[in-house]
C-alpha cells in the first residue's frame, strides 16, 4: 500500500465571501426601529464566527459604491465557494449589480435585515432574487448566520 493510499483531503475550501451594500456601514444608527442596534462589526464577527464553526473563511467587505461593488464580484471569480450579499438599496434598483452576481457562477444567499416585503412597496420587488438560491429577510442580522448555513448545505 502506497503512502498516498487513504490519504485524507487537506485542501481548505475557498472562503465565503459576505458582500454589504449601501449604508449599511452606518447599521447601528440607522432607523434602529428597522434594523435593530447591531452595527456591521456586529454582522461580520457573527458571519465569521458561523462560518469557522463550519469550516470556512469569510472576506466581507461593505461599500456605498455601485462600480466597487461590482468589481469585488468580478475579482472573486474562482476565488470563493459562495456569496452572502445583502444589496440594500441596490436590490431594488440595479440590474447591473444582479448581472455581475452571475459572472461568479457560485450560489448565492440574499439577505435582508428588515422584512422587505411588510415594507413599502418600491421594496418589494428584487433584481437580485432571481440569482439567489435563497432569500432571508427580516430575521435581523441573525439572517447572516441562517444565509452562511445555507449556503454551505448548497456548496456541499
Ligand atoms: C435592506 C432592505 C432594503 O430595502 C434597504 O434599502 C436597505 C437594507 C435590509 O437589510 O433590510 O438598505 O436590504
Amino acid at each position: 500500500m502506497s503512502d498516498d493510499a487513504g490519504a485524507r483531503e487537506t485542501t481548505e475550501p475557498l472562503p465565503i465571501l459576505l458582500l454589504n451594500g449601501p449604508n449599511l456601514n452606518t447599521l447601528g444608527t440607522r432607523q434602529p426601529e428597522v434594523y435593530g442596534s447591531d452595527t456591521l462589526a456586529d454582522v461580520v464577527d457573527l458571519a465569521e464566527r458561523t462560518a469557522a464553526e463550519l469550516g470556512f473563511g469569510l472576506r466581507a467587505a461593505q461599500t456605498n459604491h455601485e462600480g466597487q461593488m461590482i468589481d469585488w464580484i468580478h475579482e472573486s471569480v474562482r476565488q470563493i465557494s459562495g456569496i452572502v450579499i445583502n444589496p440594500a438599496g441596490w436590490t431594488h434598483t440595479s440590474v447591473a449589480l444582479a448581472d455581475a452576481l452571475v459572472i461568479p457562477g457560485a450560489p448565492i444567499m440574499e439577505v435582508h435585515i428588515s422584512n422587505v416585503a411588510a415594507r413599502e412597496p418600491f421594496r418589494h420587488h428584487s433584481y437580485v432574487s432571481p440569482h439567489a438560491s435563497g432569500v432571508i429577510a427580516g430575521y435581523g442580522i441573525r439572517g447572516y448566520e441562517f444565509a452562511i448555513r445555507r449556503l454551505v448545505d448548497i456548496i456541499g
